[in-house]
């Protein structure tokens, strides 16, 4: 999980905005003393020493909307390409207002700077912002249009960035304002990059790379002539493709990079038409490789031809002005700047490209990567389990030493390219709040007195990962245990279910949150998110929104249900399930059901699981579930001598089923000839 702000974070944003911002969701730690946070009500105002000075980039901003003639401008948190996580160059937001939260929205009008941001974030905003910006704690862009409306006044303009706004995004201010005698203006200079200047970070220079043969699920020529039969197949007959997410990109031509943290991506376009393909990238950070790839089928309908990044619009233009052209893209995406480009009768607009579409469906090879990257995966993480185990008694493990750890463990995994995300390692009330990362302010140590949770991942050369667990290595309460074994329940319960094909996640995400809502409980983020091969490891569009694309076989998602116990701990229990075809009793007609099958392979907590709650096929599914670990897991960890591991694996994916008849059964039945028949079983 691990979400930020950007396109393929919506999953949890959305269901985080519907369901945290006013009830009793996990704020962020109060607990900080006042020191650590501004106060504008004194006189001269307090300011923490981690508050940033902004009045000289402001007033400079402000110069340039005057030369503009707006009254307001709006900079956002995202980069040209929607992307969730930003590189430094593109963190405008941060660099204007000091506030590093990576979800958040700044309008700037000639009197007043506000940010508005949602709860996760406002005391973080008090520490790093300085008494020119205004916290506002609104996030929905129909109520940042309405505070537009009460400080610009009639006839007034408001600037914005139209390569850093979606067209779904632009439409939305659109729709609040049009009418009100105000007007929105795209500025293809933007404004805060003329103001920061030369203190600007550079573009990255490193080197886009082809993955190796055996690291991708098919030849990029085979995913061209695939996606220009999907062109062909359409209704509306377009003649080319646009893709602007960065993960297309990659996705398509089997290149990766590392220009933006935890994925593996690098800045480009790409305009696929029926005979030609332009990839809009820095040439010279081709590798070798990458170039001989790219045009081995030159002169031809397989040659990819490269512009330079910067020539996107004037391409696109160029190509849009030709008779007969009709141009697909995908419109939570694509930015304002490019749809701009293309005559309206030129455009095929859907919420997604058919790349993006594709990409959501692995092939077999795509899977069976995805499930090796799982077992080395699942051995890093009981690798760091095993060491907490023994190494949190003596108190000198803290949050963030854990945390880089696990990613230490990560990194000793063959194909490991480094974290997916940054590490969530909460140990007691800090995991209460969902999206917590450490920091050195904030890190707990680590003690058998609390529960502790971990959320981590990896980007492995075959496949993105993406695990939480959540552990208690001394005596935890009656509630904690119901309360864990719930979200267990809720984990399992969705695994189980058989449904239709192309059911949407939407439709079946309640039976996760089932066992909660029994008994009054509930989380306030979204059950899963997609995840892709050495990619995105939020893949936007699958998982269980109801902005999500229907479940189909060969989709990977995460599920995680979740229970926040404000204050006091947190639990949340995901893995990554691949959606498969289900056996059933009868056959349907059409296509057949589906269901999901587990590929995440650490075992769950045994101390936390209270049997009693648990149905038999609830308890059969655990025990199912931990013989696969032994039988994946346990003879890598043999293969590698790693015996303590083996051990603990052996003793921790024990059958259930054994220990709680035996538990009932000591009261009503003859202790003796039952514990004989069972107990071999639970022995190896
Ligand atoms: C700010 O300072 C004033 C005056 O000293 C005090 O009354 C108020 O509680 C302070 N506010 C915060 C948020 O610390
Ligand atoms: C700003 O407004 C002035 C006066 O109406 C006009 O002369 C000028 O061209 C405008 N500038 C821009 C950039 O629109
Ligand atoms: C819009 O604002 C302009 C400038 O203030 C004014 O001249 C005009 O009458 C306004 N129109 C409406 C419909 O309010
Ligand atoms: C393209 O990449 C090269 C090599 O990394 C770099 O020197 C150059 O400045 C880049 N060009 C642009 C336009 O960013
Ligand atoms: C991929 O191919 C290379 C070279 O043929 C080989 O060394 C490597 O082991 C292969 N990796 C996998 C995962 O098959
Ligand atoms: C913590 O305790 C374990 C087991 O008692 C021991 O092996 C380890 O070295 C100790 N670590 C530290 C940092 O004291
Ligand atoms: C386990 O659940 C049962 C059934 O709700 C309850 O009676 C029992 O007290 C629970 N045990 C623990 C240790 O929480």
């Amino acid at each position: 999980m691990a979400c930020s702000s950007g396109f393929g974070c919506l999953w949890i944003f959305l269901s985080f905005l519907l369901t945290g911002c006013t009830t009793g969701y996990p704020r962020q730690d109060t607990s900080g003393s006042s020191e650590d946070v501004r106060n504008c009500t004194t006189v001269p105002p307090y300011l923490p020493p981690t508050a940033v000075d902004t009045s000289e980039r402001l007033s400079a901003l402000r110069l340039r909307m005057q030369s503009y003639n707006l009254s307001a401008y709006i900079v956002p948190a995202t980069d040209a390409h929607m992307s969730e996580y930003i590189g430094e160059r593109d963190k405008r937001l941060a660099w204007m207002t000091g506030f590093t939260g990576s979800s958040g929205t700044g309008v700037i009008t000639l009197q007043k700077a506000v940010l508005f941001t949602d709860s996760r974030y406002w005391i973080q905003a008090e520490r790093q912002m300085d008494c020119n910006w205004e916290l506002q704690k609104l996030v929905w862009i129909s109520s940042i249009g309405q505070w537009i409306l009460d400080e610009v006044p009639f006839g007034g303009s408001i600037g914005l960035d139209p390569f850093l706004f979606s067209i779904d995004d632009w439409g939305s201010y659109q729709q609040v304002l049009v009418s009100s005698n105000r007007t929105l203006v795209p500025i293809d200079d933007n404004l805060v990059d003329l103001v920061w200047g030369s203190q600007r970070p550079l573009p990255s220079t490193s080197m886009i790379y082809p993955l190796p043969d055996n690291f991708t699920g098919s030849t990029w020529q085979a995913k061209v002539s695939q996606i220009r039969t999907q062109m062909e197949d359409h209704t509306k007959k377009p003649t080319a493709v646009l893709l602007s997410n960065l993960e297309e990109t990659a996705w398509l031509f089997n290149l990766r990079g590392d220009d933006i943290p935890y994925t593996p991506v690098f800045y480009a376009y790409t305009l696929l038409t029926k005979t030609t393909i332009s990839l809009f990238v820095n040439q010279s950070r081709l590798t070798e490789a990458a170039s001989r790839s790219l045009t081995a089928g030159c002169p031809g309908q397989l040659c990819v031809s490269t512009e330079e990044y910067e020539q996107v619009s004037a391409s696109l233009r160029r190509y849009a002005q030709q008779d007969g052209v009709r141009i697909w893209i995908g419109t939570e995406y694509t930015t304002l700047g490019l749809y701009k480009e293309i005559p309206l009768e030129k455009l095929l607009t859907e919420d997604y490209s058919p790349v993006m579409i594709t990409k959501a469906v692995k092939n077999l090879k795509e899977q069976q990567m995805m499930r090796a990257a799982h077992v080395r995966d699942a051995v890093a993480m009981i690798r760091y389990l095993v060491w907490l185990e023994k190494e949190v008694g003596n108190g000198s493990v803290n949050e963030l030493s854990g945390a880089r750890y696990v990613d230490h463990l990560r990194g000793e995994e063959l194909y490991c390219r480094g974290p997916s995300f940054e590490t969530i390692s909460a140990s007691g009330l800090n995991a209460a709040l969902a999206h917590y990362s450490p920091s050195s302010t904030t890190s707990r140590t680590l003690t058998a007195d609390e529960m502790y949770l971990v959320d981590s991942g990896g980007q492995y050369l075959d496949g993105t990962t993406d695990i939480t667990r959540t552990v208690h290595w001394g005596e935890p309460t009656d509630f904690q245990k119901e309360a864990y074994t719930r979200v267990l329940m809720g984990n399992i319960d969705l695994f189980r279910l058989v449904f239709p094909s192309r059911t949407s996640g939407r439709m079946v995400e309640a039976l996760a949150r089932r066992p909660l809502w029994e008994v009054g409980l509930n989380y306030g983020h979204g059950t899963g998110h997609g995840i892709g091969n050495f990619l995105s490891v939020h893949e936007w569009p699958v998982g269980f929104q109801s902005n999500n694309v229907p479940l189909e076989k060969g989709m990977f998602t995460s599920i995680e249900p979740g229970y926040y116990k404000d204050g006091e701990f947190g639990i949340r229990l995901e893995d990554i399930a691949l959606v498969v075809e289900a056996q059933t009793k009868y056959q349907a007609a059409g296509e057949p059901y589906l269901t999901f099958e587990v590929v995440s392979l650490v075992p769950y907590a045994r101390n936390l699981i209270n049997v009693s709650l648990l149905s038999q096929k609830q308890i059969q599914y655990i025990d199912n579930y931990h013989e696969l670990i032994r039988q994946h897991i346990g003879p890598e960890l043999q293969r590698r001598h790693l015996q303590e591991e083996y051990q603990w694996l052996q003793r921790n994916t024990q059958p259930l089923s054994c220990a709680s008849l035996l538990a009932a059964s000591l009261s009503t039945l003859a202790v003796g000839t039952l514990a004989s028949n069972l107990l071999p079983g639970t022995q190896n």
